[in-house]
């Protein structure tokens, strides 16, 4: 039995996961996600892009993973939503925007919230101290059905006083 002929390296959550160029080059990186490793958090909404329901972070910056080709993300590092309570080095548990949404209940249905959670820590990371307007801007493209925007935005504010504080 021979081996793939070609497998692609690809740093999930800081695990090493080795998939075949075939997979790579069929799907999206959402569905080798969710569907290839069972990784669960970032959802599938509008599958076009343009709701943020499946944001990750490749080498950290925000990406909307339904419509990036999984072949695009071979050699890269891609962190999703479980893969966030190791990404903070200060705090255990929890990652901190996660704590801070649980803390302000910004979640109604939550399917919206990885893509929320995301956002945030991508603009956190950036950006330790923004304002709100600041908060409202980075979030602007991503869609909420149930209104929980005035919880949300709260949530971040709050995740960047408890980053803030962790590292101090
Ligand atoms: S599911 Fe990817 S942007 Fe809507
Ligand atoms: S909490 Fe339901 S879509 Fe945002």
């Amino acid at each position: 039995m021979h081996a793939p002929a070609s497998i692609s390296p690809v740093v999930v959550n800081g695990q090493p996961c080795a998939l075949p160029q075939s997979t790579l080059a069929s799907a999206t990186l959402l569905h080798v996600l969710r569907n290839d490793l069972a990784l669960n958090g970032p959802k599938y909404g509008c599958g076009l892009g343009q709701c943020g329901a499946c944001t990750v972070l490749v080498d950290g910056i925000a990406a909307r993973a339904c419509v990036i080709p999984a072949q695009g993300v071979a050699g890269r590092e891609v962190t999703t939503l479980e893969g966030l309570p190791g990404r903070c080095s200060v705090t255990e548990g929890l990652h901190p925007v996660q704590q801070a949404f649980v803390d302000e209940q910004a979640a109604q249905c939550g399917y919206c919230l990885n893509g929320m959670v995301m956002m945030a820590v991508a603009l956190l990371e950036r950006n330790p101290d923004p304002d709100e307007a600041a908060v409202r801007r980075e979030l602007s493209g991503n869609l909420c059905r149930c209104g929980t925007h005035v919880e949300i935005i709260r949530a971040v504010l709050r995740a960047a006083v408890l980053m803030r504080e962790a590292q101090a």
